[in-house]
């Protein structure tokens, strides 16, 4: 293979702007030459300004990269063509369209543009064909836009795909989502230290939205959403209304054969991973699988009256954020031949 493919971190000093940097330190096809964070640390060296959260020490190689203006001009001049987005909503709102307009491709974190109905929110697991939606937005004349779902939903449709084909009638989600969900610094410690708050603000909302555009489904969803003083992880209980009726062993079958479609190097081999152990999955084990954090786990399936219920885990920063974005990257190099 050729020369590694420029790219850009923005909002790179944030909770998923870390893993972003983090994955992207060894990655084989792309090459961070330019990071940018908020306006007060242009200039500095990454690692004397970040403040760390990850639980891996930090890549040798991004220590010394600096934090830099945001500005399409230099961006061009460091040869960036992929930009990775861990903007906060309202900061992306204009900044990933003006990207868009300026020639780049950005794999978005933010749910700025995710309800375009030219903007994929992409998971290569279970809607790749929705990565075409790019030519309605212009590219190759253009950039584009592709966005990744929000940390919830993404381990939501990732357990249900395999599932579609039983027929997915009403979907009942509660979550039991991590402090890093809300971000550094997120939380006041005040708030969330042996406590449990039982309202995120949107997430329900985005749930609804999203599981439908990406697994093209029509389900009732009935969603709660809450907080509690976990660090990495999101736990979602579930239970389904499905047209068929299957039961636990069909269930447990469907995920064992989900198997990758096209073969990226930040896709697992397994993507959803099945355990019938009873206590099966913790938020402790969010960093499990290779690559690290990239497998939902499921567990506890059970059938009564004719409804499905599970419990999954999705790591809300990787999967569900930055290895998500990357993923997409990956997807849309390979479909477009970019390498
Ligand atoms: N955390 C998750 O689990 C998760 C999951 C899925 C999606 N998301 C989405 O991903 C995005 C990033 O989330 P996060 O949790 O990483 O947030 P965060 O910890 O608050 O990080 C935000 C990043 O954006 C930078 N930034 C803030 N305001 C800016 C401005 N005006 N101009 C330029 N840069 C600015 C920050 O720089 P400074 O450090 O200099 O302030 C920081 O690097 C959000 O849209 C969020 O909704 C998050």
């Amino acid at each position: 293979m050729g020369k590694k493919i420029k790219v850009s971190v923005i909002g790179a000093t944030g909770a998923v702007g870390q893993v972003f940097m983090w994955m992207l330190a060894d990655h084989p096809w792309f090459e961070v030459s330019y990071v940018t964070a908020s306006a007060a640390r242009v200039g500095q060296k990454y690692a004397s300004t970040v403040h760390w959260v990850l639980p891996f020490e930090m890549p040798e190689n991004i220590r010394d990269l600096d934090v830099r203006e945001f500005n399409f001009e230099a961006m061009k001049d460091a040869g960036v063509k992929i930009v990775f987005s861990a903007l906060p909503a309202a900061v992306a709102s204009e900044a990933e369209p003006q990207l868009r307009a300026n020639g780049f491709c950005v794999f978005s974190n933010a749910a700025a543009m995710r309800y375009d109905s030219d903007v994929p929110i992409l998971i290569p697991e279970t809607n790749l064909d929705q990565l075409d939606l790019v030519r309605n937005q212009g590219y190759p004349q253009t950039g584009c836009v592709v966005t990744n779902a929000n940390c919830v939903t993404t381990g939501l449709a990732m357990a249900l795909a395999p599932l579609r084909q039983f027929g997915i009638k009403t979907i009942s989600v509660n979550s039991y989502q991590s402090v890093s969900g809300a971000g550094y610094p997120g939380l006041s410690s005040f708030d969330i230290t042996d406590n449990c708050i039982p309202f995120i603000k949107g997430e329900e909302e985005k749930i609804e939205k999203e599981i439908k555009k990406i697994l093209s489904i029509n389900p009732d969803v009935y969603a709660y959403t809450v907080r509690v003083p976990v660090m990495f992880g999101h736990l979602e209980t579930v239970w389904l209304d499905l047209e068929q009726d299957v039961n636990v062993e069909d269930i447990i079958q469907a995920w064992a054969d989900f198997k990758v479609v096209t073969e990226l190097p930040s896709t697992p081999e397994l993507p959803v991973v099945y355990s019938a152990e009873d206590t099966f999955p913790q938020p402790k084990y969010a960093f499990w699988g290779n690559p690290k954090g990239m497998v939902v786990y499921t567990g506890r399936v059970k059938k009564k009256n004719g409804r499905i219920g599970f419990v999954l885990l999705v790591n809300n920063i990787v999967k569900g954020a930055a290895g998500g974005s990357i993923q997409n990257a990956e997807a849309f190099v390979e479909r477009f031949g970019l390498r």
